[in-house]
């Protein structure tokens, strides 16, 4: 059976065979990146140039910018619609903690939303009513590749004059009825980390259709630098910038972007059907069917540490639910939020990725039929 590979090496407990996750660097990437050494000139340039260019295609979206981070595309998206202190931004609480962070270190309110009874995302009627005159932005968060209800969202950004800025961190390449998860806002933001479907090792990127945003972006992410040749300061900024050793490695990564994505959808397809009649565990919804990407197979079980248990003695890793935002104490404001603390109680990642084996798939299919036996 084919062994993890050392790209993967620490996210691989060593009592493991199979790991929660594997990325796939192929020969592209690595001759991209000696080929880009050997021109001795990396920081920010033709390579990001290429990325974002493809990005762009691939997404069916005018304007793209390579960032730092996830984290770093949600505070520049942020900070260009105008979000600051004394303003209000609505963050569903069943999300990476960085889509809050993003809008505290702004010196803004976090207003928290619960999710939705049967889907870990967003409850965007309950976000309705989080709504005030000091609301500014709206940040939808499609988790694992589901789609927020972006058509009735927009309808209530319209309504009350609120920016919507897309965390799209987990849910690049996937796609909803309006198109593509990221190109629905005014601006929408990926991360390019380690278990994202493209992988830089640290990287993101932040998307718009609108000329203006995207030339104050552009110049955000350079201290507010209108353009080198004459130095005029547009706007505020800081160093945003990406790199062309990384972009040599995502140039690759989003070029084979469908076929990942074909392929963790593949696996998510196989455990559905592998673990049909087992009345102890199901997947978290995502429609493969219609265009979703479940960028992680995500499964829930009132059993589930006795669960994760039973498989890390098989040699089978998975990763719990990560918490709930209400769950840090900096923004834990006394509410609660059921739905959520429902999914964090019993949701865990099974094996997977876009270089996942098929055959552990299979073997951990079948420890959890052994399960069902014990
Ligand atoms: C929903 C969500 N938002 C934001 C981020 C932050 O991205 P990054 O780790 O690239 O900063 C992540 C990363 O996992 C995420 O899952």
């Amino acid at each position: 059976m084919k062994k993890p590979e050392a790209a993967n090496a620490s996210f691989v407990s060593t009592a493991s065979e199979v790991p929660f996750w594997m990325t796939d660097i192929g020969e592209n990437e690595i001759a991209t990146v000696t080929e880009t050494m050997a021109a001795k000139s990396f920081s920010m340039g033709a390579v990001t140039a290429k990325m974002e260019a493809e990005i762009a295609k691939q997404l069916d979206v005018p304007h793209v910018l390579c960032t730092t981070s996830g984290s770093m595309a949600l505070m520049m998206g942020l900070m260009a619609v105008g979000v600051g202190p004394g303003d209000e931004v609505i963050v569903p609480t069943r999300t990476f903690i960085a889509t809050a962070h993003a809008a505290s270190l702004l010196g803004a309110r976090v207003v928290l939303v619960d999710s939705r009874s049967d889907s870990p995302n967003m409850d965007v009627a309950e976000a309705a009513k989080k709504i005030t005159p000091r609301t500014k932005a709206i940040m939808p968060v499609h988790l694992n590749g589901r789609v927020c209800d972006m058509a009735t969202l927009r309808a209530l950004a319209e309504k009350h004059g609120l920016a919507v800025v897309e965390d799209a961190c987990q849910g690049m390449f996937s796609r909803g009825p309006d198109g593509f998860q990221g190109t629905l806002g005014d601006c929408g933001c990926f991360s390019f980390g380690m278990v994202k479907l493209v992988s830089t090792g640290q990287g993101g990127a932040i998307v718009t259709r609108d000329k203006d945003l995207y030339e104050k972006l552009a110049a955000m992410r350079n201290h507010g630098v209108a353009d080198v040749v004459s130095h005029t300061y547009l706007t505020t900024g800081h160093n945003f910038k990406f790199n062309d050793l990384l972009a040599s490695i995502g140039l690759w990564q989003v070029r084979r972007g469908p076929e990942k994505a074909s392929h963790v959808n593949a696996i998510y397809k196989k455990y559905r059907k592998g673990i049909e009649g087992l009345p102890f565990i199901e997947l978290a919804p995502v429609d493969v069917d219609n265009g979703e990407v479940a960028l992680w197979t995500e499964a829930i079980s009132e059993e589930r540490d006795a669960l994760m248990a039973f498989l890390a003695g098989e040699g089978i890793q998975t990763r719990k639910f990560i918490p709930c935002v209400h769950t840090a104490p900096h923004f834990d404001s006394g509410e609660r939020f059921p739905n959520s603390e429902h999914f964090n109680r019993t949701g865990f990642n099974l094996p997977c990725g876009p270089d996942l084996p098929l055959e552990y798939v299979d073997r951990t299919i079948e420890a959890l039929k052994k399960y069902a036996k014990a």
